[in-house]
């Protein structure tokens, strides 16, 4: 959900899944047909999804939680289009990703002038959202084994539950 350009959606084919991407951008939707060829796209809003109920064995949205303005209404839409046995999984940027902390990390990892300069960039714009207030989030749609996970040594988090 909120595919953008396909990144994600290309790796995912690669792995072997079948995938859906949404976006209600029409130049994201067209940019990520070309990246991932071999899933389908469409254009539409993640706050009001065109499929049915419990059609997706896994959901992921990636930066997406932290820039809508209904938070509640996009993991309440997440739950209802996936499976009963599947999960729904979000990842969105932490207080802790500064531009201070991503130069930190840039340096430390060696990441190339072009990943750091995209890193930098990423960690000034991006809101950002703490793992308490996105567990009761997911708490309070009704969600059950919720779990999260740390990347870029904490800047980013994932939390993913049943629905
Ligand atoms: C920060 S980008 C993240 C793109 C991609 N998930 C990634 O991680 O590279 C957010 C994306 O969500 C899309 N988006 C924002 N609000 C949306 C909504 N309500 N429904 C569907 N897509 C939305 C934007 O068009 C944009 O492509």
């Amino acid at each position: 959900m909120g595919c953008g350009p396909g990144n994600l959606s290309a790796y995912l084919v690669q792995k072997g899944y079948k995938v859906t991407g949404v976006d209600r951008s029409e130049r994201m939707i067209s940019a990520a047909h070309r990246r991932a060829g071999n899933a389908s796209f469409q254009t539409a809003d993640a706050l009001h999804l065109p499929f049915e109920d419990n059609s997706f064995d896994l959901v992921i949205a990636a930066s997406l939680l932290n820039v809508v303005a209904d938070r509640a209404a996009l993991l309440q839409e997440m739950a209802r289009v996936t499976d009963s046995e599947g999960k729904f999984s979000t990842l969105f940027p932490t207080p802790g990703f500064s531009p201070k902390a991503s130069a930190i990390y840039a340096d430390q990892q060696k990441l190339s002038s072009l990943e750091s300069a995209a890193i930098d960039l990423w960690s000034g714009k991006a809101k950002q959202l703490d793992q308490e207030s996105v567990t009761t989030l997911f708490s309070d749609i009704g969600a059950t084994n919720i779990t999260h996970r740390e990347y870029l040594d904490g800047m980013l988090m994932s939390l993913q539950a049943a629905p």
